[in-house]
């Protein structure tokens, strides 16, 4: 497992754990989704290139930074559009592309329905955002599809992973770096992570 990087915060154990609990409402979900992503965005970020320009503060010029990336989103529908907010409010100048995907309850394999993403993908830092992966079908599908539109640079950014979901994207997609708050112990017949928190997509929009 070379291609996941799982970091490793108290404050995102004690998040997580909130995730898990089935006692967690729709609504504290949703604002804990997005205060861990807050969490997760400074180290999935960490690379990204600057350019330098002068800048002058009350006192003096000294040397400021800008973002040289260009960076665009994209988060899988449902679940990925909880994490969507916390890029944002840190990285106001990304752009969003959207990709529906769901997976099938009896094959397991994901259905595409919907896909919209902005121009330039192909120069672009993509950040593919879901919360869960399990099989690693939908992750799969979505980074080939980036990747027919000329997508080069992405990374994954989920929450909860599973070794079944990463084996498969190191072997179908060797080159995006998956980022994870954790990763648990594996899935159960039902294609669902063990310990995990449930379906993330219901648990965010209500729809258990
Ligand atoms: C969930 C989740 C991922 C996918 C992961 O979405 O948000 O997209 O399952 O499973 P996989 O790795 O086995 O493909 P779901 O299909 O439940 O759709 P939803 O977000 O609309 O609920
Ligand atoms: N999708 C989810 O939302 N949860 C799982 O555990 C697996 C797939």
């Amino acid at each position: 497992m070379k291609n996941i990087r799982v970091i490793e915060h108290p404050l995102i154990k004690r998040d997580i754990s909130i995730l898990r609990d089935r006692r967690t409402s729709s609504e504290d979900f949703r604002i804990v989704l997005r205060r861990l992503t807050s969490l997760m965005v400074f180290e999935v970020t960490r690379d990204l290139r600057m350019v330098t320009r002068e800048i002058e503060t009350p006192l003096a010029k000294t040397e400021g930074y800008v973002g040289a990336d260009q960076v665009i989103l994209v988060p899988v529908l449902r679940a990925g559009l909880g994490m969507v907010e916390a890029y944002l409010s840190l990285i106001p100048d990304a752009r969003v592309g959207h990709i529906g995907l769901y997976r099938d309850e009896t094959t397991l394999k994901p259905v595409d329905y919907y896909a919209k993403f902005p121009p330039n993908l192909s120069k672009s830092v993509v950040i593919v955002v879901d919360p869960m992966l399990a099989t690693g079908g939908s992750a799969s599908a979505a980074l080939s599809y980036l990747k027919k539109k000329e997508a080069v640079n992405i990374r994954l950014s989920c929450v909860v992973a599973a070794p079944e979901g990463v084996s498969l994207l190191e072997k179908e997609h060797p080159d995006v770096k998956i980022y994870a708050a954790v990763l648990d112990q594996r899935l159960n017949e039902n294609g669902y992570i063990l310990p995990g928190l449930g379906d993330a997509g219901d648990r965010i929009f209500g729809t258990l």
